[in-house]
């Protein structure tokens, strides 16, 4: 387990050999894994492998710099969410978004599929683009294919934190 957190990198070369739909469906059931707010399971996730469908979602992410063979979007079910006591805007949707893609990007990383983040994309054209359902918002893209060679690297090379660059022990009561 610790082995995988630590090798996983972002992919951003990708071959274009298609990912088998089984494999796609393991990532997505290990996405339901990943713990939520109060167990509420607001993420939602709107898959595609759809070449035409990517190629479009491509060009309203200017942060997706692969071109992956599939994509998982991870969305909050905002609706769902506010009939659940939680303000629409609440911090734990947030958190949740984040567990779920950190959940995805391991579990493809196991099956020895690349995975790449993408925050930089339109919201409203992505929601089109992958017919979102209505009260669903789309938060995070991850890239999914076969580790290719070269293409985009790493951003800022060699900005690798040690755990104390990060951390200050609170204070003893
Ligand atoms: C919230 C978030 C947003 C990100 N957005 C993008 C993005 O739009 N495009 C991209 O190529 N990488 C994106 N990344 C990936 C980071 O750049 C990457 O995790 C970082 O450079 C460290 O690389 P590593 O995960 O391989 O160690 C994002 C990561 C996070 C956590």
């Amino acid at each position: 387990m610790l082995a995988a957190i630590r090798s996983r990198r972002v992919v951003r070369a990708m071959t274009d050999e298609p990912l088998p739909r089984a494999t796609l469906e393991e990532i997505l059931d290990a996405a339901r894994w990943a713990p939520t707010a109060g167990n509420r399971h607001l993420q939602r996730f709107v898959a595609s492998d759809d070449p035409g469908t990517l190629r479009a979602l491509r060009m309203v992410s200017p942060g997706m710099l692969q071109r992956p063979v599939a994509v998982v979007a991870i969305c909050v079910d905002r609706d769902l969410a506010v009939d659940y006591g939680f303000a629409r805007d609440a911090h734990s949707l947030s958190v949740d978004v984040g567990t779920a893609a950190a959940t995805v990007l391991l579990a493809a990383h196991a099956l020895g599929v690349g995975g790449g983040p993408v925050t930089s994309f339109s919201r409203a054209a992505a929601g089109v683009v992958l017919d979102v359902p209505a009260g669903w918002t789309p938060e995070f893209l991850v890239c999914l294919g076969h580790p290719a060679q070269g293409g985009p690297g790493e951003m800022r090379r060699g900005t690798r934190v040690t755990w104390q660059d990060l951390t200050v022990w609170a204070p003893r009561a």
